[in-house]
């Protein structure tokens, strides 16, 4: 139904910029949050290279509770403060992690994890979620990693 395809660009802000554009029309005039972080992570799943978990954790109750994913089963709840994706919640910050194994308090979901990227969904100034990567590979992710997830979690903010 949907194709978007990956122009193949090497350049992050373009890579992250086509991802937007998918992401803003495959979400477009769609009510259901849990359907559009669905399609949003199987976007960066496809768009992101050299990712072993990308997906939501929504803020349910005063905690982090498992949203859509594409990956390994991951574990379901995470305290505000605990871990990357908890400390992202907790401060309503970006975590960019080069070595999971050197975070305090990192949680180990898939042991091929590496390095970390945790973007915060901020809506009306409080946490709704954090889109959260993954990857295998040590230090793979940069500022422009973060910029391109933060414009992300900017527009789909009202749409999850
Ligand atoms: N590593 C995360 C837990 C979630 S999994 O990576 C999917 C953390 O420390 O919060």
């Amino acid at each position: 139904m949907f194709e978007f395809a990956p122009g193949g660009s090497q350049l992050k802000p373009e890579l992250y910029a086509e991802l937007r554009s998918a992401a803003e029309a495959v979400t477009d005039g769609e009510p259901d949050g849990i359907a559009n972080m669905a399609n949003v992570a199987a976007l960066l799943w496809q768009f992101v290279p050299e990712l072993n978990w990308a997906g939501f954790y929504r803020m349910v109750g005063g905690e982090l509770v498992l949203g859509p994913f594409i990956g390994k089963p991951a574990c379901i709840r995470i305290a505000i403060g605990q871990g990357v994706c908890g400390a992202a919640a907790a401060n309503g910050e970006t975590q960019l992690v080069a070595d999971v194994h050197a975070f305090p308090g990192h949680i180990a979901c898939d042991a091929a994890s590496a390095s970390e990227l945790v973007v915060p969904v901020v809506r009306d100034g409080k946490v709704i979620a954090v889109i959260d990567l993954d990857s295998p590979r040590p230090a793979r992710f940069d500022r422009e990693d973060a910029a391109g997830i933060e414009a992300l979690a900017r527009l789909i903010a009202p749409r999850i």
